[in-house]
C-alpha cells in the first residue's frame, strides 16, 4: 500500500499553504524572513504535539512538574547564562557584487563535505571574496520603558531552559519534590538566525518544549541515558519511522559552551539528517553560574545523608515546530489508486492528526444534513470533528486525507433506515458499518490504541 517515499520540502511547504497548516508572515507585505504563522489544522496539529509531550512529561510519570516562565527576564540572567558573552555565530559578509551574509562554520563544514580547502571559502552566490568573521550574538534586544539608555536594555529569550534554572529554588520549596526530579516548559524563544530557515526547521521565534532534569551528581550518567531513550521512543510512539530516525553524540568541538555531553535526536528530512532535538548533560554550569551571579544559595540539602550539592542537570530540549515539521514529512504520502489517480495523505498518528473525525452526509437532502450534525455533537467530546456537506463524497475524502483525518463517518440512505453509518478508514480505505450510538467508544479505544505507520 504504501509507495515509496515520495515527499519533498516543496510538497510539504504546498500542502501546508494549500490547506492552511503554516503560510509566511506578513505576506500581504512581502513576508517577513523565516517567519510564519500557524491556521486553523497548523494550530490542532501543533497543540496535539505539545500536548502529547506534556502527556510523556507529567502524566505518565510523577517526577516532572510544570513551569511557565517570563519570555523578558532580568538581563543578568542571561550575563550568568553566558548567552550575552558566548551565543553567537562567526558571521562573514560577501565583499563582491551580492554582499550576502553567511554563517561561516556552515561554509566551512559543506567545504570539507566537498573535500575542498575550508580555509579558502568563498561566497556560494557570487563567487566573491568574503570579510573577516564577527560574532554576531543571537539574541533579540529590546527595551523596558521609554528612555533607550544600557539599564533599560532586554532580550527576548533564546531558550526556555534559563527561566527554570531561576526558578529552581522557588519550584524546589513549593513542590514537594526532591533531586531527581524536573521542570519542564513550553513556550516562544527568539534568534536572530542569518542562516535560511527550510521553512518551519529554523525560524525566528520557535516554540521549544524543554526539560530540565535535577539529579545527585553520581546519578546523572544513568539519567543521561534513561533521557536519550526516553525522548527517541517518544518519537517512535508517535509514529515516526525508526529508520528515519537516530541518535547522535556530539563530537567534543561541537559541545555547547554549558555541555559536557549532548547526543541528539536526528530525523532524516528531505534536507538530511538534521537535529529534531538535544538531549544535554550540562552538569552544575547553570545552577553554579546563577548562584554565582544572583548571590543566592542554590544548593539543594538532603536531610537523610546530611549532605549539600548543586544538582546536576539532564536537558532535552526540543522544538515544536521541528517535531511538527518532522511528523509532517514522516507523514506525507502519495497513493496510486485505480484508474491512475493519486491520492495526497497525510499517514499522522491519530492522536496527532488535527481532525479525529469527519462527518459527512451522502447527499444534501433527505435528512442526511441533519442526521450527520447530530453524529457529529455526539463526537465533539472525543476529540476535533468536522461536518462537511461541499462537493462528491470521493472529494470529501480527499479533504480529509490531505489533513491527515483517520475516519470520516457517512451518513447513507441505510442511516435513515437503521441508525448505521459508514466508518472510512485513511490508512487501509476499508469501509466498515458501524451503528451510530457505538461511534463515540470505538472512536475513543482506537484513538487509545498503539499506532504504526503504515509507510515504516
Ligand atoms: N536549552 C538548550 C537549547 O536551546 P538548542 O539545541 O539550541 O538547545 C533546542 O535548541 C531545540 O530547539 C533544537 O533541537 C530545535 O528543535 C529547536 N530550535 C532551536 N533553534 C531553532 C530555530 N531557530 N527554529 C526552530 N527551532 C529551533
Amino acid at each position: 500500500m504504501a509507495s515509496a517515499d515520495v515527499v519533498t520540502m516543496d510538497k510539504i511547504v504546498a500542502l501546508c499553504k494549500r490547506r492552511g497548516f503554516v503560510f509566511p508572515a506578513s505576506e500581504i507585505y512581502g513576508g517577513i524572513a523565516n517567519t510564519y504563522d500557524y491556521g486553523h489544522y497548523g494550530v490542532l496539529l501543533k497543540n496535539n504535539v505539545k500536548a502529547e509531550w506534556w502527556r510523556a512529561m507529567l502524566q505518565d510519570r510523577d517526577d516532572v512538574v510544570a513551569l511557565d516562565s517570563a519570555i523578558i527576564q532580568h538581563p543578568r540572567v542571561w550575563e550568568s547564562s553566558g548567552h550575552l558573552a558566548g551565543f553567537s555565530d562567526p558571521l562573514v559578509q560577501c565583499l563582491g557584487e551580492c554582499k550576502k551574509r553567511w554563517r561561516l562554520d556552515h561554509l566551512q563544514e559543506a567545504a570539507v563535505e566537498r573535500g575542498e580547502d575550508p580555509s579558502l571559502v568563498r561566497c556560494p552566490q557570487c563567487g566573491g571574496e568574503l570579510s573577516e568573521p564577527r560574532d554576531f550574538n543571537l539574541m533579540f534586544k529590546t527595551q523596558i520603558g521609554t528612555v533607550a539608555d544600557t539599564g533599560s536594555t532586554v532580550y527576548l529569550r533564546p531558550e526556555t531552559a534559563q527561566g527554570i534554572f531561576v526558578d529552581f529554588k522557588q519550584v524546589l520549596a513549593v513542590s514537594r519534590k526532591k533531586p531527581p526530579f524536573g521542570i519542564a516548559q513550553i513556550g516562544k524563544s527568539f534568534r536572530n538566525e542569518i542562516t535560511p530557515g527550510n521553512f518551519i526547521f529554523r525560524t525566528l521565534e520557535f516554540e521549544q518544549m524543554e526539560m530540565e532534569f535535577f539529579v545527585p551528581p553520581a546519578e546523572s550518567q544513568t539519567w543521561h541515558e534513561h533521557w536519550m531513550k526516553a525522548r527517541f521512543d517518544w518519537y517512535t510512539d508517535l509514529g515516526v519511522r525508526e529508520d528515519h530516525l537516530r541518535l547522535r553524540p556530539h563530537e567534543q568541538d561541537e559541545l555547547s559552551h554549558y555541555s559536557s555531553g549532548t547526543s541528539d535526536v536526528e530525523y532524516l528530512f528531505p534536507i538530511g539528517w538534521s537535529e529534531l532535538e538535544g538531549i544535554a548533560h550540562r552538569g552544575d554550569y547553570d545552577l553554579s553560574a546563577h548562584q554565582q551571579g544572583s548571590g543566592e544559595k542554590l544548593e539543594y540539602f538532603d536531610p537523610q545523608t546530611r549532605e549539600r550539592y548543586l544538582p546536576h542537570v539532564i536537558e532535552p530540549a526540543a522544538g515544536c515546530d521541528r517535531a511538527t515539521l518532522a511528523f509532517l514529512v514522516d507523514a506525507y504520502d502519495e497513493e496510486e489508486l485505480e484508474g491512475g489517480d493519486v491520492r495526497t495523505v497525510l499517514r499522522l498518528h491519530p492522536r496527532l492528526a488535527p481532525v479525529k473525525v469527519a462527518v459527512l452526509p451522502l447527499v444534501k437532502k433527505d435528512g442526511q444534513p441533519e442526521l450527520a450534525r447530530e453524529i457529529r455533537d455526539s463526537l465533539r467530546r472525543v476529540g476535533q470533528t468536522e461536518y462537511d456537506e461541499g462537493g462528491s463524497v470521493g472529494k470529501r475524502y480527499r479533504r480529509q486525507d490531505e489533513v491527515g483525518t483517520p475516519w470520516c463517518v457517512t451518513v447513507d440512505h441505510q442511516t435513515l433506515e437503521d441508525r448505521t453509518v459508514t466508518v472510512r478508514d485513511r490508512d487501509t480505505l476499508e469501509q466498515e458499518r458501524v451503528a451510530i450510538d457505538d461511534l463515540p467508544a470505538l472512536i475513543a479505544g482506537r484513538l487509545a490504541q498503539p499506532w504504526r505507520s503504515p509507510k515504516a
